[in-house]
């Protein structure tokens, strides 16, 4: 009997497998970029098969030992013995590593970080930690390692650390399974949309206004052109690339909105860009938002009714995915910079469940009114909610289901939103939009949408007060070419439905579902205030 390959200092004699290929094998060739090893005296080669994720061999348990299974992937750990080397090896595929047992002649090149394709014999593993372990015949190196200077290793390293090697950090079991998340989340939205008859749309990012106005958008300029404005007061448009200033894109929405009224419903998951000075945990500069946008709708429970069960379908299909499961079912070692499993299951099953509450902005400031000692800030009407607002909105009113609060105050959202019919009769400062946020316990705000001002002249005059556009007399007597939104109004003056819509914060989202402390770590490569790596 072999002894448990956990921390065992002998192998006595092997198994008539292992002492097979202890015999056959030696080292057979070696170059400078790619090292291989294997049994040159085996008598008939070995049939082709196809490389098999990891996490596909560790879930197959066969009673015989089947031969000439491959495997590739990169080498996490090496714990050498003599004559054996126990190698474990990681795809990203799964959280586990598989086991590999080398023969020492064979282990030339196996360094940590290194990339291999290994053949062999998949076997029942003497080992408590695993039911079966590879019994490798043929070691190919395909990407050498130096495993003294590679910085990511199988021992605990903190977010922060993995946070300053980005290119790397996705090497680590965690940060692959939240990549795997990531695409499964992907994946099952665009089933989603498809079902319910969702055109998926491609809208710029390179756009001629700030769409939520609230002078967050990134300026794009050549670098050549900004090299010779560099010293100079005054520099004139006209002269600029695209003849007038440009912006990296806040929200998709606008575009959305011209492109909801050709095909109806539309969505989409784009990159979008926000110039806030935020250093918090649920702020970057660069994030993915999905957007959709609703034609033909009056009546703004539709669009709710879309957000919530287009979160309720998420959760439902991924719930019982591996990548969930091995989640939520995960070893402390790789959970300790995590939620704790329960509380991330909550999130899971809090999503899957029906008839998420809806109160308005006016119930939750009464709400908040009654507690209004537990608040750094007090709660007044027509103030924003802080997050320690929706905080407490979010863990008292939802308990575990997201809460929508709908119909704030008209004076602290974007220009675009509707006013709540019968709103504000006697006071205009008491005026309403119909609108609504999405929070949910923690993270506060995930999505946010409203119905749109579809009507010309009431969007014409919103968007003059705020100075959005110029108002006739001013165009007349300076220049016309005004701020870049006046195509916005157009969408208005030729058969302009009804419609609504909203965006999802899918970082934001993907950080709640996956328990990490900051939306930065769900991020392969994120750019927050003052920091974009690489
Ligand atoms: O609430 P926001 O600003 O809504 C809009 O942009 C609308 N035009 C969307 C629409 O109706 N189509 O942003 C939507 C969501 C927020 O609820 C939040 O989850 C996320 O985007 N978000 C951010 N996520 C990460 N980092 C930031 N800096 C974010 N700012 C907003
Ligand atoms: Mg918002």
């Amino acid at each position: 009997m072999r002894p448990s390959v956990l921390g065992s200092a002998m192998r006595p004699s092997p198994s008539p497998l292992v002492s097979r290929i202890s015999l056959l094998s030696r080292p057979s060739h070696s170059s400078r970029r790619c090292l291989s090893h294997q049994a040159t005296a085996t008598p008939a080669p070995a049939p082709a098969r196809p490389a098999r994720p990891i996490s596909q061999l560790l879930k197959w348990k066969p009673e015989e030992k089947v031969d000439h299974v491959v495997v590739h992937g990169y080498v996490r750990s090496v714990r050498g013995m003599k004559a054996w080397r126990f190698v474990s090896l990681s795809d990203g595929s799964s959280l586990d590593p598989l086991q590999a047992v080398v023969e020492s002649g064979l282990a030339e090149g196996l360094t940590v970080g290194a990339a291999v394709r290994l053949t062999g014999s998949w076997v029942a593993s003497p080992g408590a930690a695993q039911s079966h372990e590879l019994q490798v015949s043929e070691v190919k190196v395909l990407g050498p390692s130096d495993a003294k200077t590679f910085p990511i290793q199988k021992k605990y390293q903190t977010p922060e650390y993995l946070r300053t090697m980005p290119h790397l950090r996705p090497r680590t079991p965690l940060n692959a399974l939240l990549l795997r998340l990531r695409s499964e989340a992907v994946t099952s939205l665009t089933q989603f949309f498809a079902h319910q008859s969702f055109v998926q749309t491609h809208p710029p990012i390179i756009t001629s206004s700030d769409c939520e106005g609230a002078g967050e958008v990134f300026t794009l300029t050549p670098a050549s052109e900004a090299a010779e404005q560099a010293g100079k007061d005054n520099t004139d448009p006209q002269h600029s690339f695209f003849r007038s200033k440009k912006y990296l894109t806040v929200s998709t929405q606008l575009h959305l909105e011209a492109l909801a009224q050709s095909v109806g419903n539309v969505w989409t998951l784009s990159p979008v860009f926000r110039a806030e000075q935020s250093d918090t945990s649920r702020h970057l500069s660069e994030f993915y938002m999905l957007e959709a946008e609703m034609s033909f709708v009056d009546d703004m429970n539709s669009v709710m009714d879309l957000a919530e069960n287009m979160l309720r379908q998420l959760s439902t299909d991924l719930y019982q995915s591996d990548t969930v499961q091995s989640l939520l079912t995960r070893t402390p070692h790789f959970g300790q910079d995590l939620a704790p499993a329960e509380e991330v299951a909550r999130r899971w099953e809090g999503l899957m469940q029906p008839n998420w509450p809806r109160i308005t902005y006016t119930e939750a400031i009464d709400i908040l009114k009654q507690h209004q000692d537990k608040f750094e800030h007090k709660p007044v009407w027509g103030a924003g909610l802080q997050s320690e607002h929706e905080k407490f909105i979010a863990s008292t009113v939802g308990k575990d289901r997201p809460v929508f609060v709908t119909e704030y105050p008209r004076d602290i959202k974007a220009f675009y939103m509707r006013p709540t019919q019968g709103s504000g009769p006697e006071d205009s400062s008491r005026v309403t939009v119909d609108c609504f946020d999405l929070l949910v316990p923690e993270l506060c705000e995930i999505a946010g949408g409203s119905m749109r001002e579809h009507q010309l002249e009431p969007l014409l005059d919103i968007m003059t007060r705020q100075g959005i556009i110029k108002s006739p007399s001013e165009t007349a007597s300076e220049d016309d070419s005004g701020n870049g939104l006046e195509w916005y109004a157009d969408l208005r003056r030729w058969g302009c439905p009804p419609h609504g819509g909203f965006g999802l914060g899918f970082d934001r989202l993907l950080s709640y579902l996956s328990g990490v402390q900051t939306v930065r770590d769900i991020v392969s490569f994120p750019r927050w205030f003052g920091r974009c790596d690489c």
